[in-house]
């Protein structure tokens, strides 16, 4: 089911920075390039409410009589991302306050901070505003609130934030006896006797870097404590929207792996959820397909929304690559491939002024149909009117489930030691690739997700399990047992969900699922790695290197290389039950990881399609049951594919799309 009456194509449309008399001319060139939808209101605070007391919808209502008149689908922000100067300066404690103590002056954008009374006040006073003014405007399609929570700024750390931190962990913990214990905060004096004595982790206290910090417990609680917060903030919109619309998707723009909000507290709260997939230069096209894959999880599964993609440069990398003769549209069939149901751009228009005038739009500074970009959205806007609203609606049915969870992100990327070279996202990604290249659709589920949902997968993939929350690894151990294959590997089965070392040796509580004792862990420098010996190959370990004992587990890998553990394990299988655990001791290179992935892919059942190297097969199913596939060539070169699906060949163009 979807959720929208078209398959929209548009994106972000600030008309706000243009005279009046522009507006016509530049919708009928987005109608020549079949954008048939826009985003607006996003960053129009300061204009909709030019002091506390007026409100001023003039303009906005012009935009939307333009929009309804052309038979435009709307996407309609609250419009509460920017704080207007009025309120930065009449009530300062709306404005952020960084890790670093500095108190933010009007100015940016992103910038608010989530506890404040007054921005939650005014944040829910114009989102109903909005609401009651347009709700039923004709083409509106979805609410979008606010816009990318949280980024830019990070977590705000001021004393309303504090307080209301310290109230937080009252209720969490009760008393601060039980707080010092949670937090091992003997360590360094750091016993407190009053919640009074709990200070937000900032770089003049417990900070470490943005990342890591003295007491990890603190870290990973505050960062806990700001997502709730944050969803707050969403939510007080939400329902400021619900009084006035009961129907209308609810949402707001999510940003893939973006590391401070736990985006499945999130996707719960969201009626769509949508996000802006902004690759680098260097993004590989199994990464890109993860996060997408990772925003239909946070949604459970529906398809969700391409909310901003951008059709050529992004103006924010500090090296902005101008993007390949079709690469844009491959983009975009990749997002529908895995789970989109729109298309959208950041922006339809470039800006003159501000910061973003490098930023790539449908129509350019040029002002015209003759740029490259031009052209091919409005190549792109014709295929997908032909192709894609039959796919609207129909759902990607993983085969395999890839864990990703927050709380794990903060806690591996909280360590300090054994090395600094682990990012959370790129270690799952490293998994996932695997999977990826062999065509396996994947899901990726939250740790805490329970043995019925892992029952329906042919294999679950645990990449740096680090923290083992109540509950996981029980239900792990009953997957396995009941016949299920679990993978998993370093840095695994270490934290508790305080962020403790659970005792008895690594991986904890997993370690006799897995079979192993990890009894230390090496680091490898970061222009080295090991060698490792599989099937009669050698491969590459980085990053760090497990000293493995087996307990059960058979070696199917072993180092390399001369140091002191040369030829132990460097990854086991160990069977329980009906099933079976693979452990990777090392951060494998893809090679690697393809050597003892793809025997265990083989073994658990899971459908393959062997395609050319880039080339990538997904399956969307209608609830009607038509399965549409597509083929995308995530390359800039031509491929030739020998005996493909049907069993002929086929040639695809680079960056091309077909979809069967
Ligand atoms: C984000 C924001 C947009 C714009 C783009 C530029 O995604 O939501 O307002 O700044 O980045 O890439
Ligand atoms: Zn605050």
């Amino acid at each position: 089911m979807t959720m929208f009456n078209r398959f929209m194509f548009g994106g972000d449309w600030n008309p706000e920075q243009w005279p009046e008399d522009t507006w016509e001319h530049d919708i009928r060139l987005l109608e020549r390039a079949h954008i048939n939808e826009a985003t607006i209101n996003v960053f129009s605070w300061a204009l909709l409410q030019p002091d506390e007391h007026t409100y001023d919808f003039s303009m906005l209502d012009r935009i939307v009589d333009l929009l309804v008149r052309h038979g435009f689908a709307i996407v309609l922000a609250t419009g509460t991302a920017a704080i207007p100067a009025w309120m930065a300066r009449d009530y300062p404690q709306v404005m952020r306050t960084g890790i670093d103590g500095t108190h933010q002056v009007f100015g940016g954008r992103h910038n608010f901070c989530p506890t404040s009374p007054d921005f939650r006040r005014f944040a829910r006073a114009l989102a109903s505003r909005v609401a009651e003014r347009y709700a039923g405007t004709p083409g509106l399609e979805a609410w979008h609130v606010n816009n990318e929570y949280g980024n830019g700024g990070g977590y705000c750390y001021c004393d309303l934030c504090a307080q209301a931190f310290r109230g937080w962990l009252e209720r969490k913990y009760g008393s601060v006896e039980e707080l010092n214990r949670a937090w091992c905060m003997n360590f360094w004096s750091h016993t407190i006797h009053d919640w009074n004595e709990i200070v937000p982790p900032v770089t003049y206290g417990d900070a470490i870097s943005t990342d890591k910090c003295v007491i990890s417990g603190l870290q990973v609680d505050y960062r806990r404590f700001q997502n709730e917060q944050m969803l707050d903030c969403f939510r007080l919109e939400r329902d400021a929207i619900r009084e006035h619309d009961a129907h209308t998707p609810v949402t707001t723009n999510l940003m893939g792996v973006f590391k401070d909000l736990d985006y499945y507290s999130w996707g719960r709260e969201m009626d769509v959820v949508s996000w802006d997939n902004y690759p680098g230069m260097d993004t590989e096209p199994s990464f890109t397909a993860m996060c997408h894959d990772l925003m239909r999880g946070v949604g459970g599964g529906k398809p969700f929304m391409l909310m901003e993609q951008t059709p050529n440069q992004q103006n924010w990398f500090p090296y902005c690559k101008v993007k390949k003769p079709g690469e844009v549209a491959e983009l975009s069939w990749q997002a529908v491939a895995h789970g989109a149901d729109t298309v959208q751009f950041f922006q339809l228009k470039q800006s003159i002024g501000g910061c973003e005038r490098f930023h790539g739009a449908v129509i350019g500074h040029d002002n015209s149909e003759r740029s490259r970009t031009y052209r091919e959205v409005r190549e792109l806007g014709a295929d997908l009117e032909r192709r894609a609203p039959a796919l609207m609606g129909s759902c990607v049915h993983g085969q395999v489930a890839v864990i990703f969870d927050w709380e794990n992100y903060w806690s591996l990327e909280g360590c300090v030691g054994p090395t600094q070279g682990l990012h959370y996202p790129d270690e799952v990604h490293r998994f996932y690739r695997p999977f990826w290249r062999r065509n396996v659709p994947v899901d990726m589920v939250e740790s805490t997700v329970d043995l019925a949902t892992l029952k329906q997968y042919r294999a679950v993939v645990a990449p740096t399990l680090i923290m083992v929350k109540p509950g996981v690894a029980q239900t792990l151990a009953q997957y396995v047992r009941e016949g299920g294959t679990l993978i998993t590997g370093y840095m695994s089965g270490i934290h508790n969900e305080f962020d403790l070392v659970v005792e008895g040796g690594y991986p904890g509580p997993l370690r006799e699922l897995c079979g192993v004792w990890v009894e230390e862990i090496d680091a490898i420098a970061p222009d080295a790695h090991i060698d490792v010996a599989i099937g009669g190959r050698t491969v590459r370990g980085s990053i760090v290197a497990s000293i493995i004992e087996p307990e059960g587990a058979q070696t199917i890998a072993t180092y390399g290389g001369s140091d002191f553990y040369a030829g132990t394990p460097a990854a086991t299988v160990h069977t329980v039950g009906e099933g079976r655990v693979v452990f990777i001791g090392t951060a494998l290179d893809a090679e690697g990881m393809s050597a003892v992935i793809d025997p265990v892919i083989d073994a658990c059942g899971a459908e393959t399609v062997d395609s050319p190297e880039g080339v990538e097969v997904m399956r969307r199913t209608a609830d009607d049951g038509t399965v549409f596939t597509t083929v995308i060539n995530t390359a800039g070169r031509p491929v030739h594919w020998r005996h493909a699906l049907g069993g002929e060949s086929l040639d695809l163009a680079p960056f091309e799309t077909r979809i069967m």
